[in-house]
């Protein structure tokens, strides 16, 4: 099944604001266009429910009755149950509340893993448990393809080790990290599993409940949403795992790891994320799942084409495998310069793009590049054209 491309972008208003004409973007990794659904909902919900949810009057029952549709839903395109999937409000806050369970739960001289491919929400907060006398262990990439190589990992593994964390997709590599694979290896050795999801997640929902992991995160506001984090976190480490909320609400597994009170207007505007996948799901005459497939093979296309005239290019160096099927499309360039003034100079061209160390300084400084220089990146998602990736492309061959 082929992409109907205007129908896709017919859903997302950003496409037909005149302030963004003839605007190509390519920032998408660091958050997508919101898609019309979610604006719906938020609208609504600003206009007609904005009243403490889960109440006795009309505006607060149906406020409430939102917000659990939202994480029904969604639980259930993410293959788990209702109340294993939570919000809070980013990955990074996420993140930072699970090493605070962990680090209450470990014993000193027990071990975890990080990578250093990771985003650094994936990554610091899990470090500082060596504060705590956690021993932390890091699986590097290796320096020449950004790899995280499965043999090393289990090196590294023992029965010390209650815990692995790793990215499905680094957001500078851009590699898809066998998922499948590296959680058995880890539960394999007794020790739970922790993904980020935050950059695979755009291109298509996992099915984390077939995957196996134990937690997996990503971002609502770079998958069409709003600016939540959700956060899947299966029972049987949910349960174990010790209480970050209020003492009374211990006993619901989806309050435990989110302390503050929720923002209840975002999360309800998460259905819209479920109402998109619908909609793309019934217009292009496939499930949910074939859903991930019709934006896969577009973006792919696509992608493969970008790589292949990057490749060509001896002005830069492609981070990450040049063959689109194994790759996420987000492509991190090193300019061996500072690639900030070039995204500038590209946004004269049309181009929205950016230069950074996009919170990835461990994987860029592992690969032998300055995080003070950055890389330029270029991410895409499935509402892309061919013509905004050729409009990118001359647009890069004006300014290098
Ligand atoms: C791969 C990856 N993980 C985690 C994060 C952090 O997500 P949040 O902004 O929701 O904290 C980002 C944000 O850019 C990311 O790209």
């Amino acid at each position: 099944m082929t992409i109907d491309i205007d129908w896709v972008r017919a859903q997302f208003p950003a496409f037909s604001q005149p302030s963004l004409k003839g605007q190509a973007f390519f920032e998408n990794a660091g958050g997508s266009y919101t898609c019309q659904p979610v604006i719906d909902r938020l609208t609504r919900f600003y206009t007609e429910r904005k009243v403490q949810p889960y109440g006795t009057f009309e505006a607060s029952r149906l406020g409430g009755e939102e917000m659990d549709e939202a994480r029904r839903r969604m639980a259930a395109i993410l293959g788990v149950e209702t109340d294993e999937l939570s919000f809070g409000p980013s990955t990074t806050q996420n993140t930072y509340v699970l090493a605070q369970a962990f680090g209450q739960m470990m014993k000193p001289g027990e071990a975890i893993i990080v990578t250093n491919q990771d985003h650094e929400a994936n990554s610091g907060p899990w470090r500082r448990l060596a504060e705590r006398g956690i021993e932390v262990r890091e699986w590097q990439i290796n320096p020449e393809t950004g790899k995280l190589e499965i043999e090393k990992l289990e090196a590294l593994l023992d029965e010390r080790v209650r815990l692995v964390c790793f990215p499905h997709c680094s957001n500078v590599v851009g590699e898809i990290n066998p998922v499948v694979e590296i959680t058995a290896a880890a539960h394999a050795a007794g020790a739970f599993v922790c993904v980020d999801g935050v950059s695979y997640a755009p291109h298509g929902f996992a099915d984390v409940g077939h995957m196996g992991p134990d937690i997996y995160l990503f971002s609502a506001y770079k998958t069409y949403g709003p600016h939540q984090g959700l956060m899947v976190i299966r029972r049987a480490l949910g349960e174990l795992l010790p209480n970050q909320g209020h003492y009374f609400n211990g006993g619901t597994l989806y309050k435990r790891f989110t302390p503050a009170g929720p923002d209840h207007a975002q999360v309800a505007a998460c259905a819209g994320m479920a109402d998109y996948v619908d909609a793309f799901a019934a217009h292009h005459n496939t499930d949910t799942r074939g859903v991930h497939g019709v934006m896969r093979d577009h973006e792919t296309q696509l992608l493969q084409h970008m790589l292949d005239a990057l490749r060509g290019r001896n002005d830069l160096r492609i981070l990450g495998p040049t063959e689109a099927a194994r790759r996420a499309p987000t492509v991190a360039l090193d300019l061996g310069r500072a690639a900030k003034p070039v995204a500038q100079e590209l946004a004269k061209h049309g181009i929205m793009t950016a230069g950074d160390d996009f919170y990835a300084v461990r994987a860029l400084e592992a690969m032998g590049v300055d995080p003070a220089k950055g890389v330029l990146r270029l991410s895409f998602t499935h509402y892309t054209t061919r013509a905004e990736i050729d409009q990118a492309l001359s647009a890069l061959d004006a300014v290098l």
